[in-house]
């Protein structure tokens, strides 16, 4: 099973994928985070550092532009080819009232029409220049029974791939995925599709590839954070140990200070990390708690070193942060 690292604004910047792949290696393809460039297709000069970092490492990265009209979306994917990028992601499932009262990312399903006169246009560029574009769609706007009348639109085209987020935008992060109805629609595809929602866990896995044997692809992005080394035990090799958990963070902190971040701003991404990383201990409120307050580099080491040291590791914990809240 090919796993791709789902991109997450806030979270996977270059020096996150880099460290992640250095310490976790098997990863098939990173997805950067969107680019929203202007009307003209120019972006800010902080993704194009972000783009290159990566690209020297040698990471398969496949960038991701949130645009809902042709024109920057070709001027973009244009300067990113001659940048090397042979993909380009398209990002259809964004549920944020922002981006979708733009009508961009999980806006766009709101009117298939102008969806279908945007991808002639990209597809017909995308055929002069031979560049490949994948998308990564939510199942609807209310309810993933919308799918059937999109994923008709998504089928005239030559898609590299079609990821597929199985929650409507209704469902932001916390609905249920909608394992049947991905089941349903994989059948459906002349294309490569992946599957993503909610993989934790082999259990997860198992239960998505018993509905629908045809998966060939997963995309992981929360369950990849909480544990970074959940590809190894998909495929059933040994569990995140506490002491590589604890290397790999002082590492990315590490790399992020001797990158020029100031402490507060390296602080801020390391406790972003957390919201996620925290699951994996059991009974840990009050040192996390104690994470989250630290704001002296001094004293967020000592915290998380504590917690590291604390023995509530569990690497069997596979739940949503949301799920943990609720029971810790
Ligand atoms: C904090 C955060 C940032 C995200 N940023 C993006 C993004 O930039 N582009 C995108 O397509 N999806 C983004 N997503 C959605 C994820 O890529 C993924 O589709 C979603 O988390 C469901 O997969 P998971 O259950 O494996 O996490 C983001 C999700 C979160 C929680």
């Amino acid at each position: 099973m090919d796993v791709l690292f789902a991109p997450m604004e806030g979270i996977t910047y270059a020096l996150y994928r880099i460290l992640h792949a250095r310490y976790f290696p098997g990863i098939k393809e990173y997805y950067t985070p969107f680019i929203a460039p202007d009307t003209t297709g120019s972006f800010k000069a902080k993704y194009l550092q972000e783009l290159t970092a990566d690209r020297k490492e040698g990471l398969c990265v496949i960038p991701q532009l949130l645009v809902n009209r042709p024109e920057p979306f070709c001027a973009t994917a244009d300067k990113l080819s001659a940048l090397g990028f042979p993909e380009i992601n398209l990002n259809i499932g964004c549920p944020s009232g922002t981006v979708f009262a733009k009508h961009k990312g999980a806006g766009m399903l709101t009117d298939l029409n102008a969806l279908d006169q945007l991808l002639d246009k990209v597809f017909a560029h995308a055929e002069q220049t031979g560049l490949r574009i994948s998308i990564k769609t939510r199942m609807g706007v209310q309810t993933t029974e919308e799918f059937p009348s999109i994923l008709a639109i998504y089928c005239k085209y030559p898609l590299s791939r079609l990821i597929i987020h199985a929650r409507a935008r209704e469902g932001y992060y916390r609905s249920k995925p909608d394992v049947a109805g991905f089941a349903a629609a994989v059948k459906e595809c002349p294309f490569p599709v992946s599957y993503n929602g909610n993989i934790f866990s082999p259990r997860d896995l198992a239960v998505l590839t018993a509905a629908a044997p045809e998966t060939a692809s997963i995309m992981v992005g929360r369950g990849l954070i909480a544990n970074p080394a959940l590809v190894r035990t998909l495929e059933g090799g040994t569990p995140l140990k506490a002491e590589e958990f604890s290397v790999f963070h002082d590492a990315l902190l590490d790399a992020y200070l001797q990158n020029g971040l100031s402490h507060p701003f390296a602080l801020e991404r390391m406790k972003h990390l957390w919201y996620y990383m925290h699951c994996m201990f059991t009974d840990c409120k009050k040192e996390h708690k104690a994470i989250l307050k630290a704001r002296a580099l001094p004293d967020y080491r000592t915290a998380t070193a504590l917690l590291f040291a604390s023995g509530k590791f569990d690497a069997g914990n596979a739940f949503t942060p949301e799920e943990k809240e609720s029971g810790d």
